[in-house]
């Protein structure tokens, strides 16, 4: 008997995590984003275990995943013509549409909202699991709450232990970002949280969409935490300004400092690690190494991470956002000097 949770997905294994979900037991799987941690979506009980297993406060809603176009629009009361749209050009794929749910959808997975996310994976694991189990499957990310989302069976395993009976690993996952959020308010698209549909591509079907901001009903997206993401090793997010002053000349603050960048930077003597997500700057290859090159920097025994601002384009967004929630404060330069500064 191999008692490993993590188990590389063979056909047997997916029958296996069918039954599971089937029985209402909670099981990690693999989509084109991050590994999910999910369970039967009409079954409370089991949905319950999922906010227990992650930690995960009641308040935060869940996203449910679908297998087909069918099953998708059945746990709505609603498709309007723009969410239509949105479906043909981008599923199977990492776009979340939140919509008005139908009955059956149990208060505990939308967290009393009056909405269901819902969205079918791009991944070919996931959807012969949901198909399998022949009910829609509710996965948050398969990370205890407020932590890094796991891209890999190994993460999971770090993250959540003996707390989940099986993991189906099939490796690191593409996109590397979670999907991205999108509700309608008069008919009108609002992107709830950046993620790996860019923003561009969504304009380029349904025009104009409007970005869900904190000054917005609070209620919309409940999940939208400011710290979340979050490596115990404290990060601070480089000021812009200050990125056109950096040079290998910067003094650096006693202790173990890290570096997380997009694109190659010039590194200056004492710092302890560095992690370049690509080496020509490339958004999409930054996405997909994001989270494990934070979980590595995490274990690496440093005192503080410095992130570099990314891009706010394409994938560039999801990445800004994730970077800005992982974050505990500011990095300036101040003659010559890093200073890193803990948000108040
Ligand atoms: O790519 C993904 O979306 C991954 C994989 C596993 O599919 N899932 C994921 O789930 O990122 P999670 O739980 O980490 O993030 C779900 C977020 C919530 O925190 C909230 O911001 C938003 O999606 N959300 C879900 N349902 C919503 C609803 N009814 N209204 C508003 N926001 C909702
Ligand atoms: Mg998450």
């Amino acid at each position: 008997m191999n008692n490993d949770p993590v188990q590389f997905c063979g056909l047997s294994r997916i029958e296996e995590a069918a039954r599971l979900i089937r029985a209402g037991e909670p099981v990690a799987f693999p989509t084109e984003t991050v590994y999910g941690l999910g369970a039967d979506a009409t079954h409370p009980k089991a949905v319950a275990k999922i906010f227990a297993i992650k930690g995960r406060p009641a308040f935060d809603p869940l996203i449910v995943h679908a297998a087909s176009e069918a099953q998708a629009v059945s746990l709505w009361t609603e498709c309007p013509e723009p969410a239509r749209l949105l479906m043909e050009n981008f599923w199977p794929g990492p776009l979340t549409l939140v919509l008005p749910k139908a009955a059956g959808v149990p208060d505990l997975v939308t967290a009393g909202l009056p909405s269901v996310g819902v969205r079918i994976p791009n991944h070919p694991v996931a959807l012969d699991l949901i198909r399998r189990s022949g009910v829609p499957i509710a996965a948050p990310s398969a990370n205890r709450f407020g932590g890094i989302s796991p891209t890999t069976a190994q993460a999971v395993a770090q993250e959540l232990g003996e707390k989940v009976k099986l993991i189906l690993d099939a490796g690191p996952t593409r996109v590397g970002v979670e999907s991205t959020v999108v509700t309608f308010q008069a008919g009108t698209p609002v992107v709830l949280r950046p993620g790996g549909v860019p923003i561009e591509a969504i304009e380029r079907i349904v025009g104009k969409v409007r970005m869900h901001n904190a000054s917005d009903d609070p209620r919309l997206s409940p999940g939208m935490l400011t710290r979340h993401y979050a490596p115990a090793t404290s990060l601070y997010v480089l000021r812009q300004a200050s990125v056109n002053r950096w040079s290998s000349a910067i003094q650096i603050p006693s202790g173990k400092i890290g570096l997380l960048s997009y694109a190659p930077v010039k590194v200056p003597p004492g710092v302890s690690a560095i992690e370049i997500l690509s080496s020509t700057g490339n958004l999409v290859e930054s996405a997909a190494g994001f989270f494990q090159a934070l979980r590595r920097l995490d274990a690496a025994g440093l005192d503080a991470l410095v992130g570099f601002p990314v891009p706010l384009k394409g994938l560039g967004r999801a990445l800004a956002d994730r970077l800005e929630r992982a974050s505990a404060g500011q990095a300036r330069l101040e003659s010559g000097k890093l200073v890193l500064q803990s948000a108040s």
